[in-house]
């Protein structure tokens, strides 16, 4: 990549307390074609469609590279390759073989970190100290939890004799692409299935550099295979007779699609869909280090997060302090170049997820909230969006019970634990929540009584390999992560 992001720099930043110089992360030692075909049976090959598409990057809006888009025929291909190496060679494996196999992916993954991680930021829009510290080694250490546990499927469920399913289609999102992609794989291999998996459209290049990795790793053809294109081939995944797993993350509208077109089949599925997790913050917490977990909890990646911590509550006796705080905080985030090391907010994903937030943010002011959005300058090229807070919302605002999936925050106050528990579980999703306080008794008491598949106390946004991930309600079902990960690849 010769290109240089050239958009404002961070330092634009004028409302903060210090203007940063520039620091860019060098992106010449990465390494890209102009046109990936789709990899199948442990090569790439040129789609049957003979149609490619265009990924660009969001913050530049600069055309990237091509990629192909798979039609019925090539999902079909994919299909036959991935049954073909279950039969042949993965199923018939000693787990301990094809835990070497998984190591190995997750050394590839480490040694390729820096390239892993700016190609991640280009096309994804995220900053760099995100895909760098967090995006990248999380996925590689995905394999390697799960590589340890291939050989001792037998110790994780003692007297049950687990087996693998076959094939899984795994389908994955834009918000995290090279880290949902080892979410599903690792698990899936570990448990002897093999793999077609699909990219989302605005970000496949980190998937397609998986491919690369995984074809120098040595993994028998066909066991793992990665083919890009839109919802269609999508479908296709899921309509494909010899699937007999279905992994998806993204929104609920296409969760239920699937649901109702596997209805009937004896497909396994897991879904992972949306969120609208409430944030809630008790008056005798320490007022700083909320803010900065609550900054966390939903600028974090733009708020391209499922479980972002959307709706702040907030208890009264603190309110106005808490909010002076974070409007403070929220005037010295920087904005801009993803790939600037200093960027804590990069690009939004795309035009369409920018036009999404854009309209919530018309919404939030008909329904007559209080908008503050913080003082920086947008780079004029690319997709961007201020962080903003809505003030003085109500439970029957869109924008307190829609997902937005961006840096929009909706703040409540209550003055009881049993009014903010009603409020918070009263949404359709249940996927996250945070709780802030001093009292570990409160702590307990708000966890089983919050419907989240995960609550986070006194930090938010925390990922580990070994501890699951999951929703109830509109959020999905199923888990991810952890053992509890293995179990939708078992029988
Ligand atoms: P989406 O659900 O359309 O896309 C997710 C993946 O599903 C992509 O790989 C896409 O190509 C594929 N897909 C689309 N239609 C399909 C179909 N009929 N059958 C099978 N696969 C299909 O999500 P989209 O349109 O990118 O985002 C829309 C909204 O969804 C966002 O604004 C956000 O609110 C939510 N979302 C939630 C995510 C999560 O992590 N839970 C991730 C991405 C989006
Ligand atoms: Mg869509």
């Amino acid at each position: 990549m010769s290109k240089e992001n050239t958009n404002t720099p961070a330092a634009s930043n004028s409302s903060s307390t210090w203007a940063y110089a520039p620091a860019p992360e060098d992106t010449k030692h990465i390494r890209l074609q102009k046109q990936y075909g789709l990899f199948i049976n442990g090569a790439f090959v040129k789609p049957n469609s003979k149609k490619y598409f265009a990924t660009s990057s969001p913050s530049t809006e600069e055309k990237i590279a091509e990629v192909a888009e798979a039609n019925e025929k090539d999902v079909d291909a994919a299909v036959k390759a991935a049954r073909n190496a279950y039969n042949k060679t993965w199923k018939k494996m000693p787990a301990k073989e094809r835990a070497k196999y998984i190591f190995r992916i997750a050394r590839l993954m480490q040694e390729r970190a820096r390239e892993l991680a700016v190609i991640e930021s280009i096309d994804g829009g995220k900053p760099i100290r995100e895909s760098r510290d967090i995006d990248v080694p999380l996925a590689a250490n995905h394999f390697f939890y799960y590589a340890g546990w291939a050989d001792k499927l037998q110790y994780a469920f003692p007297g049950k004799n687990p087996q693998p399913l076959g094939v899984a289609a795994q389908i994955i999102p834009w918000n995290f692409p090279l880290l949902m992609a080892a979410w599903k794989i690792a698990p899936a291999l570990a448990a002897g299935n093999t793999v077609v998996l699909k990219p989302a459209e605005t970000s496949p290049l980190t998937a397609l550099k998986l491919a690369e990795i995984i074809q120098d790793s040595g993994l028998p053809p066909g066991v793992v295979n990665i083919i890009t294109g839109f919802g269609k081939t999508g479908a296709a995944m899921v309509q494909h007779p010899d699937v007999n797993k279905i992994a998806f993350t993204g929104s609920t509208d296409v969760g239920k699609i699937i649901q109702k077109t596997i209805a009937g089949s004896n497909k396994k599925i897991t879904l992972e869909l949306g969120g609208k997790a409430a944030n809630i913050v008790f008056e005798d917490v320490p007022i700083d280090q909320a803010v900065e977990g609550i900054v966390n909890g939903i600028f974090f990646n733009q708020g391209h997060v499922c479980c972002a911590g959307s709706r702040l509550f907030v208890q009264e006796g603190i309110a106005d302090e808490l909010i002076r705080k974070l409007k403070d905080r929220m005037n010295t985030l920087i904005v801009g170049n993803p790939l600037d090391k200093n960027t804590d907010i990069g690009a939004i994903n795309s035009k369409e997820q920018l036009d999404k937030i854009s309209s919530y943010i018309k919404i939030g002011v008909n329904e007559g909230a209080e908008i503050f959005q913080s003082a920086c300058v947008l780079p004029k090229k690319g997709y961007f969006c201020k962080p903003t807070l809505f003030l003085h919302t109500s439970q029957s605002h869109r924008i307190v019970q829609e997902e937005i999936f961006g840096p929009v925050l909706a703040v409540q106050t209550f003055r009881t634990i049993e009014e903010v528990i009603e409020k918070a579980n009263n949404i359709p999703y249940g996927l996250s929540a945070g709780v802030w306080t001093d009292k570990g008794s409160k702590i307990f008491n708000m966890t089983s009584k919050l419907r989240a598949g995960v609550v986070w106390a006194n930090t938010y946004n925390k990922f580990d390999p070994s501890s699951p991930f999951g929703g109830y309600k509109e959020s999905g079902f199923g888990r991810e992560g952890g053992l509890h990960g293995l179990m939708p690849y078992l029988q």
